[in-house]
């Protein structure tokens, strides 16, 4: 086992009516002039914000509403938030919706508590946050993990980069988790979070250390994700379904699932390419790469993959190579089964591409030839390419 610092200091509030709260946790953390951070209005039309707004107004905590953050949220909403923030003179920020909300609620945070900064630069690893403007979450969609993690992701919409910011300063200080707020989601949403959720745990499962404990754990929730997503897939106002994702999205991100080892998220890397591009969602673009992306790394370490069909698929017939394979393509059949486009010809942002855009994708996901991804295996930009061509299809 690695080394590891495991800090997951979010206070969870889960449940119905847990929304209910969120003036009472405001006040807790220290807020008294919120901004709060929202998306495209489903959170108004649902009368969500309406029910939020006026527990704050009774509870005598100023309030200013900034909406309009879009999936793949950008670093030009987000510099927009921070100027009317500081106007406010905002001492709070609540990010009401999903991870593209959150992350923009999180840039707000920085950029109101530096003002003189530039907040790309925190994005781009030139500088470090130091500081920030606490964060409180309530959260209508469960997929990106944003509510717990330590990552935001925004993207520089003026060059196309998508990228993710790291830091302790991202942990929000309260998620207010009601999965009854979820049952609205279209099925397509439901589906790009069921993949995320995954996939945050696959991309720290395949590494290249085998923990115990840690594994297992791992195993445990890709297995109750993919029977309670098959469940919400045909119903979203399945409480007992849509709650155990929902807690799965959190657990799924929050670094527990890796604890002790490496971590490779080149999928993730892969994908993000692919939205900064083409503006598909994130899951999606996840679905897109997984398959393609395993057949190329998995005889690194065969008995990993093996496990993985056999735990979490209940794969027993078959050699290791078959298994493996099996494992993969259960994964992949699973993509599909919940609407996921699993290559370009399936994803209609996408489609087919010439070997130029596939070049120019590869360039762009080792930082302009300034790194590799993946700890599973490591990819180079030749590797990458290749990964890129086999989802060309
Ligand atoms: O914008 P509104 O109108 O709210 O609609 C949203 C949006 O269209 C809709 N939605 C959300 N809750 C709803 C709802 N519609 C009806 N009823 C509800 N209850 O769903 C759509 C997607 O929302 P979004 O916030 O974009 O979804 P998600 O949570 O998947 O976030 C995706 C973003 O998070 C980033 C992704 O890259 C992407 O930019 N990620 C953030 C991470 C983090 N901070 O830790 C990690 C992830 O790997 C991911 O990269
Ligand atoms: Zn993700």
């Amino acid at each position: 086992m690695h080394n590891f610092t495991y800090w997951s200091p979010t206070e969870v509030v889960f449940g119905k009516g847990t929304e209910n709260q969120t003036a009472a946790y405001v006040k807790k953390y220290g807020g008294s002039r919120v901004f709060i951070v929202y998306g495209g209005g489903s959170v108004v039309r649902s009368g969500l914000m309406g029910r939020v707004t006026a527990a704050l107004d009774a509870a005598g905590i100023a309030h200013a509403e900034f909406g309009g953050v879009q999936p793949n949220p950008s670093l030009e909403k987000a510099k927009e938030g921070i100027a009317e923030a500081i106007k406010f003179g905002a001492d709070f920020i609540l990010g009401v919706g999903g991870g593209s909300a959150i992350d923009t609620a999180k840039g707000i945070a920085h950029g109101a508590a530096n003002p003189d900064v530039d907040i790309w630069k925190y994005w781009t690893e030139e500088l470090t946050v130091e500081k920030s403007l606490p964060v409180g979450v309530i959260l209508t969609i469960s997929a990106a993990g944003s509510e717990t993690s330590s990552s935001s992701v925004l993207t520089n919409k003026a060059t196309g980069s998508k990228r993710g910011l790291d830091t302790p300063c991202n942990r929000p200080k309260f998620a207010i988790m009601n999965p009854e707020l979820t049952f609205t989601l279209p099925p397509y949403q439901v589906a790009c979070g069921i993949t995320d959720i995954m996939m945050h745990t696959l991309d720290r499962y395949f590494n290249p250390l085998d923990n115990e404990l840690t594994d297992a754990i791992a195993e445990a929730l890709l297995r109750t994700v993919i029977a309670k997503g098959a469940a919400a897939m045909k119903d979203t106002h399945d409480y007992d379904a849509m709650s155990e994702i929902m807690w799965a999205g959190s657990l799924s991100h929050n670094g527990l699932t890796g604890l002790g080892g490496t971590g490779d998220f080149a999928p993730h890397q892969l994908g993000h390419e692919l939205s900064g591009m083409f503006d598909i969602a994130h899951g999606a673009s996840l679905a897109v790469m997984w398959g393609h992306w395993a057949k190329y790394v998995c005889h690194t370490k065969l008995s990993r993959f093996v496990r993985y069909a056999e735990n979490v698929w209940h794969i027993t017939e078959g050699g290791d190579e078959e298994k493996a394979l099996a494992g993969i393509q259960a994964t992949v059949d699973y993509f599909k089964s919940i609407g996921m486009p699993t290559c370009f010809s399936e994803a209609p942002e996408i489609g087919l591409q010439s070997e130029d855009v596939l070049k120019d994708l590869a360039w762009r996901c080792t930082f302009e030839g300034t790194r590799t991804i993946g700890g599973f295996q490591v990819l180079d930009g030749a590797d990458i390419l290749k990964i890129y061509e086999s989802a060309n299809v």
